[in-house]
């Protein structure tokens, strides 16, 4: 035996040196062909390939997309934005091999929730707190895409925000850096799978780098300030743990970012992202966001703004043509190095060839591939399979859910049900007329269906009250779809007021005091505040923007098909004068809680509505003697387990949490922070011990120099199945 498991040893040490060396025989003919070919380029052509066109649409402020087909056929451009489809890149990929050096072009759309099979908008997603089902998602997108004729798209976004008024929340994946950073990774992996050379994976572009989600006041496109410490513990972990993945792009952002914006960086590009990190992919602007550095104020002129940009690091320019009109000039008359175009260069040129672009540009234009897989059933379970986990009890009392198989006639009311196009959420590439909406699953499944609209969504005025009531009163029992329209959250679609409209929440409170059942979906693309709805309704499920298989997710979980198992990845405040609101605040000298004279509002509690990692199930899950035990494994401090039953009435899964406190530290820390998760799944009855590992990213931070560090000391290790029900113990290092 022994023998047998040296032999395999070996046989694997030399497949792995072979693989080594084929790997680096391969990157070595890569650089022989990318120098060959820089050498032949002219410098417009190099300048050219720094250059991204939109096309078909405009997902930003310009105005009329132009073909471009003669530039590209000059090999003046190096990247088309807003084109998709396996027919339309083919032609344009075919202006592109009749320019002198035949390089290929890269296309990217924002392929934000899915494809034309729409999955739950991201923040949904990571409301599943399922990371393999956030990757599979990821690669359904990237199979999609790529069948398609696309290479790259604009995502992840991995911005952590903790203001719900930002509409983009909805495209992150919440609040939590810990979190967010594996969700990042995990969608990496899902877009890129091990092998870019294959033609089922795109580009991740990870964005917006850096900071984007803390624009002041909550308002898009905000100025950004922020100490580097606070960056550093967390807002930067998911950049950096997604350009661990492997990132092949990164995005820069439209804010400033300690005082001059991300774009013309050179500490977010060039030092912190190239040459700390070590990224060896290619960086794009936001769109525009070269030539908005005018508008910020940091350049002069455009020519400026394009000297900003290239040097700090900026490689690739999105829509605006500074560089297009500029670089040329600067290099000639020795503003700029050469060189600094070079790199910049080389490094989309390497994207291509790993995509095997130059071996094949219409590799990913079979036509014939993209009507197999675009819409395809597989990819329809898949969307399924990931709405369901992302749906969050919010409030069950008497067990309301889930519906009893005998519920055979349901009132259903709001305009939301019905929506194909609100079902899908923003930033959406989805076949609207695809969507299998609330109200469609409803009727799939033989349901009586009572319907009445019950409010309008334009002037928040309940409507037809009586016919509605009349609807319920025949009704076994009444679903109410609320919340925002898709255009409510998103890119520009920052919000002063989250509060859920009056007109529909007062609705909720007519339909209570029929004493009929009622259960409220929540449908929305952010945090929301609906105080009179948590407080009158028995039952509320957050169902946010589940887009294709909105409808089937939902039933499934209204009828106990599912039991949810989906947790808050970001917190609800009850009031909008709590936002910023988080879990990992500070305790402050005067810590909130302790006394009058402490941190606090004088007219609202501290408490949000809902806590960060929050979530029920049909089932209930005790939690029963968190302990620690030390280890000697390398690396491993300790482990902190904890027994975890299912002592309800349903099979069902559970999202265990972990967090930490650091008791003192030499700089201040929050009072808990997300370190450890899983998600398990127990049968009714069964039992299990879940155990986390205490290693350096348990118990570490970044300090002011932005160092890694870890303090011995004392540390508190809480565990529970929320950011505020826990059990603590204590452990010293
Ligand atoms: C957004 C980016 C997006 C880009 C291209 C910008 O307005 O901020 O997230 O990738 O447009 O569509």
């Amino acid at each position: 035996m022994k023998n047998l498991t040296l032999f395999l040893l070996s046989v694997c040490f030399l497949m792995a040196c072979t693989n080594t060396e084929k790997q680096t025989e391969k990157q070595k003919e890569m650089n022989r062909f990318i120098d060959s070919l820089m050498g032949q380029m002219t410098l417009e052509e190099k300048i050219g390939q720094l250059s991204q066109c939109s096309g078909e649409f405009a997902t930003g402020p310009d105005n009329n997309p132009i073909s471009r087909t003669e530039d590209i056929s000059k090999g003046l451009i190096g990247s088309m934005l807003n084109v998709s489809g396996a027919e339309k890149t083919r032609r344009m990929q075919e202006a592109a091999m009749q320019s002198r050096l035949r390089i290929p072009l890269i296309f990217g759309l924002d392929v934000i929730h899915g494809f034309r099979t729409g999955f739950p908008i991201p923040l949904a997603e990571a409301a599943s707190f399922d990371l393999d089902a956030i990757e599979r998602s990821a690669r359904c997108s990237a199979i999609e895409a790529s069948a398609s004729g696309l290479h790259w798209t604009f995502a992840p976004m991995v911005d952590i925000s903790w203001d719900a008024r930002w509409g983009r929340v909805m495209e992150g994946a919440g609040e939590d850096p810990y979190y967010g950073s594996l969700v990042a990774q995990a969608r990496v992996r899902g877009l890129q799978g091990d092998d870019l050379s294959a033609d089922n994976t795109i580009l991740a572009c990870v964005k917006h780098y850096a900071a984007y989600g803390a624009p002041m006041a909550g308002k898009d496109y905000n100025s950004v300030d922020m100490s580097m410490g606070h960056f550093a513990n967390f807002y930067m972990p998911p950049y950096k743990a997604a350009m661990e993945a492997g990132a092949a792009t990164f995005m820069s952002s439209f804010n400033d970012f300690n005082n001059q914006p991300a774009t013309g960086n050179s500490f977010l590009l060039r030092h912190l992202l190239k040459k700390e990190w070590g990224f060896d992919g290619f960086v794009v602007s936001d769109w525009g966001s070269v030539q908005e550095m005018v508008a910020h104020r940091y350049a002069r002129d455009e020519r400026e703004a394009a000297l900003k940009g290239i040097t700090a690091g900026l490689d690739m320019e999105m829509v605006s043509e500074c560089y297009r009109n500029n670089l040329a000039e600067l290099v000639k008359e020795g503003t700029i190095d050469e060189s600094l175009i070079d790199d910049a260069v080389r490094r989309i040129l390497i994207k291509k060839y790993e995509l095997g672009l130059f071996e094949d540009p219409f590799r990913y234009c079979d036509v014939e591939r993209e009507k197999e897989i675009v819409n395809s059933q597989p990819l329809r379970d898949e969307a399924r399979y990931v709405a369901e986990r992302s749906i969050v009890l919010l409030k069950n009392e008497q067990n309301i859910l889930p519906l009893s198989p005998s519920v055979k006639s349901v009132a259903l009311i709001g305009p939301l049900a019905k929506s194909q196009k609100d079902m899908c959420g923003s930033w959406s590439c989805a076949d609207q007329n695809k969507v299998i909406t609330l109200f469609e699953a409803m009727q799939q499944r033989g349901l009586t269906i009572n319907y009445s609209d019950g409010y309008d969504l334009k002037t928040d005025e309940i409507t037809n009250l009586q016919h509605t009531l009349a609807q319920v009163r025949k009704s076994d029992v009444t679903i109410i779809a609320m919340g925002e329209e898709a255009w409510e959250s998103g890119e520009m679609r920052s919000k002063a007021d989250i509060n859920i409209p009056a007109g529909q929440q007062k609705l909720v409170e007519e339909i209570v005091k029929t004493g009929k059942p009622v259960v409220v979906l929540m449908m929305c693309g952010r945090p929301v505040i609906f105080n009179t709805v948590r407080e009158k309704a028995p039952a509320i499920l957050c169902t946010w923007w589940l887009s294709s298989e909105a409808g089937p997710a939902i039933c499934n979980v209204l009828w106990g098909d599912y039991n949810p198992s989906g947790k808050l990845p970001m917190t609800f405040p009850q009031h909008i004068g709590q936002i910023p609101l988080y879990y990992q605040y500070k305790s402050t000298g005067r810590p909130a809680g302790q006394d009058v004279w402490c941190t606090k509002y004088i007219d609202i509690t501290d408490q949000p509505a809902y806590p960060f990692g929050y979530g029920l199930s049909y089932t209930r899950f005790d939690y029963d003697n968190v302990r620690v035990e030390k280890s000697d494994e390398k690396g491993v401090y300790a482990y902190v387990l904890v027994d975890i039953t299912n002592s309800g009435n349903y099979d069902g899964e559970e999202v265990v949490q972990f967090y930490v406190r650091d008791e003192y530290a030499s700089i201040t820390r929050p009072v808990k922070e997300l370190r450890g998760f899983e998600k398990i799944a127990l049968k009714k009855g069964e039992s299990r011990t879940v155990k986390f590992p205490v290693t350096d990213k348990q118990l570490g931070f970044y300090n002011n120099d932005m160092e890694y560090i870890v303090e011995p000391g004392e540390f508190t290790f809480m565990v529970g199945r929320n950011s505020q029900d826990v059990e603590s113990v204590s452990f010293t290092l």
